[in-house]
């Protein structure tokens, strides 16, 4: 395997730091030495350091110092796990990555995590189902509807290109499971979900059922991982406009997921009853999920059209591939939420700035 360079972006995150941790568990293809992981703030630095990995205290809105963490790092291939919305962190890493191709004649990867509610009618899709291999780029380009992700993948592929890196496109769906970072082991939307119901003593969902598709943290964490191998192995694997790949591992409702959550809560004497109820507006549910308005009843209620029919990416085998499991873990979820909430995510703050 080739001897590259490897920067995990949002490595403090969610994502981010399992990613890191699955890279280290597999030590002897991936040693610490070719490990670097970027953080925002100092304690993120001192906690990823622990791990023996080199970590970057670096905000990816600053294109120079971007440029200079890739080029003095000798960075090779980026995991961008830190926006899928604000396309300058994506371009600045990009822009980065094209220097160092341009010094040193090398391919350079850039791997974005992008988001798959949107590919729905409520999102405004208007292609109907979808599956990996389909041209995606090609529709979102044609589509060019203002939609932030879209835009987003679109202006990620096409930089890309001109830069002369690699570029793929993960589409990363509903996430559930406690991460394995060293920072932040919590997803957003059931967490959310289980902090609302325990300040309102009662679990909401919307008037609408949802068909999600989703993924384990874990096997999320393995379908980058595998990604990773693929390249470190010489593989050319379809990148650019065709480089679109779903890490879809199931699908499930919002409805099965809130009366699971509603029992599961309630066993804990957290919520008065073991049903959810509608939420009275859209105003009420993003004032108590702490999600943006605009985005709050797509992110509950979106009938996401991906098709992946157990035919996973890349020989991927996600081990958690039925919605069953994901329902009978709910008390897990609320343990979790319970024992490692940090706070509010940082991760829709960039739509006041551009709103
Ligand atoms: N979790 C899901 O269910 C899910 C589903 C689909 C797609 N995604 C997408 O996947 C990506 C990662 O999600 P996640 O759940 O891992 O989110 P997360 O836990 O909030 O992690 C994102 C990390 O990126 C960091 N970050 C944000 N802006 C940055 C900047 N300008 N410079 C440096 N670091 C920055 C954040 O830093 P701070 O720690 O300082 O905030 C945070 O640690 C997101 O784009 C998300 O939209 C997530």
């Amino acid at each position: 395997m080739a001897d590259l360079n490897i920067l995990v972006t949002g490595a403090a995150g969610y994502i981010g730091g399992s990613v890191i941790a699955a890279l280290l568990s597999e030590n002897t293809q991936f040693p610490t030495k070719n490990l670097f992981a970027a953080v925002r703030t100092e304690e993120q630095v001192q906690s990823l350091q622990s791990l023996g990995v080199k970590a970057l205290q670096l905000d990816l809105l600053n294109e120079q110092k971007v440029a200079e963490a890739v080029l003095q790092n000798e960075i090779d291939i980026v995991v961008h796990t830190a926006g899928s919305i604000d396309a300058r962190l994506a371009a600045h890493l990009i822009l980065a990555l094209g220097k160092r191709r341009e010094a040193t004649g090398k391919d350079t990867y850039h791997i974005h995590s992008s988001v798959t509610t949107g590919y729905s009618k409520e999102g405004g899709w208007p292609y109907g189902t979808i599956k990996d291999g389909d041209p995606v780029y090609k529709m979102e380009k044609e589509l060019n509807d203002g939609f932030p992700i879209r835009t987003t993948n679109t202006a990620v592929t096409e930089l890309a290109k001109e830069q002369g890196v690699t570029n793929f496109i993960v589409g990363v769906p509903f996430v559930y499971g406690t991460g394995s970072g060293k920072w932040k082991k919590l997803s957003q939307n059931i967490p959310a979900t289980v902090k609302a119901s325990i300040t309102l003593k009662a679990v909401y969902k919307f008037d609408q059922d949802s068909k999600f598709v989703a993924v384990h943290i874990s096997d999320l964490a393995e379908f980058y991982v595998l990604m990773i191998k693929k390249i470190l192995q010489g593989e050319k694997l379809p990148s650019g406009e065709e480089g679109y790949y779903f890490a879809v591992a199931h699908e499930v409702g919002w409805w099965d997921i809130a009366q699971s959550l509603a029992g599961a809560l309630s066993a804990r004497g957290l919520v008065t009853e073991p049903q959810a109820r509608i939420w009275p507006s859209d105003d009420m549910a993003a004032e108590a999920l702490d999600l943006p308005r605009q985005f709050v009843r797509l992110m509950h209620t979106a009938r996401v059209t991906i098709d992946y029919n157990k035919r996973y990416p890349l020989g991927w085998e996600p081990k958690w591939d039925d919605q069953q499991k994901l329902l009978a873990s709910m008390g897990e979820e609320v343990a979790a939420t319970l024992q490692h909430d940090k706070g509010r995510t940082t991760l829709f703050d960039v739509l006041k700035t551009t709103n």
